[in-house]
């Protein structure tokens, strides 16, 4: 049994050391896919390395056959695959093949020793509008702010807030309907974490609490569509969606980016 306050689970020193063993993994995983983004490369091609990639170091690809709930089929993917106005939970498909201009997120969780790294990065497909790079930009930063936000005796609530007031001075919105999570053993755990809201309000952030911050922020408007499918997500307007996602653990010494790659430039 872990140790939980409120039926959120803490984890111990010793199994944050396995969350960030899982979490460097997708990070370097990540890095190997990011090459791969070119123009004319089909989303399964990126399925199918990060299929073979994950099983060659000895994890399992956690959306492979996640479950679906009520009346929807289970992930059919090891990834994500997200391009331009889909917002979150794209299907890797053969026929879905890269332009130049494209924006893509590639959203990874291999399960390594049983515990969840759970990342993702949007990626620039050859040269996408200043406008398009632009909300990448401030998505990642976005993602930043919101770590920034985060400490012990903080609050839910700080994280969105920050969140929120950068991203709307943008002018760009952010998406209500997807949060981000707790994750360690449980792919989606307690907390939820949005990514708006109110500075001060919501549950109290503790050390051992281990979770996401994954905003998704829009050029237009904020709310979404489901695709039949029952997975894909897409904005209501059809304008274009960037996300990046970080695993994050608050420590005795402070809150630690699990999923950061060596070489990452904190932007
Ligand atoms: N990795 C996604 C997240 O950040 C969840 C994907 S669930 C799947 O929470 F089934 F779509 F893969
Ligand atoms: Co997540
Ligand atoms: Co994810």
């Amino acid at each position: 049994m872990d140790a939980a306050f409120k039926g959120i689970t803490l984890l111990s020193q010793r199994e944050i050391d396995q969350m960030r063993k899982a979490g460097q993994l997708a990070a370097r995983l990540l890095d190997h896919l990011a090459p791969l983004v070119q123009p004319g490369v089909s989303t399964l091609t990126l399925n199918d390395e990060a299929e073979r990639w994950t099983q060659a170091h000895g994890a399992i690809s956690a959306p492979l056959g996640y479950a679906g709930g009520q009346g929807v089929q289970d992930f059919p993917k090891s990834i994500c695959t997200s391009v331009n106005e889909v917002v979150c939970h794209g299907i890797p498909n053969a026929d879905q093949i890269l332009q130049d201009g494209d924006i893509i997120n590639i959203d990874v969780t291999p399960i390594l020793n049983g515990y969840h790294g759970d990342t993702s990065r949007t990626f620039l497909v050859g040269s996408p509008t200043p406008e398009a790079r632009r909300l990448v930009e401030v998505t990642e930063r976005a993602m930043y702010i919101g770590i920034k936000a985060v400490k012990a005796g903080g609050r839910v609530g700080d994280i969105g807030a920050a969140i929120q007031a950068y991203a709307e001075g943008e002018g760009f919105s952010v998406v209500r309907d997807f949060v981000g999570h707790g994750v360690h053993r449980t792919f989606h755990a307690e907390p939820q974490i949005p990514h708006y809201g109110t500075a001060g309000k919501g549950k109290k952030l503790r050390t051992g609490m281990v979770f996401t911050i994954e905003p998704m922020i829009n050029l237009g408007t904020h709310e979404v569509e489901m695709l039949d499918d029952g997975w894909t997500a897409l904005t209501k307007d059809r304008q274009l969606s960037a996300q990046f996602e970080h695993t994050v653990a608050i420590t005795k010494s402070g809150v630690e980016i699990l999923t950061l790659a060596p070489a990452a430039v904190v932007a």
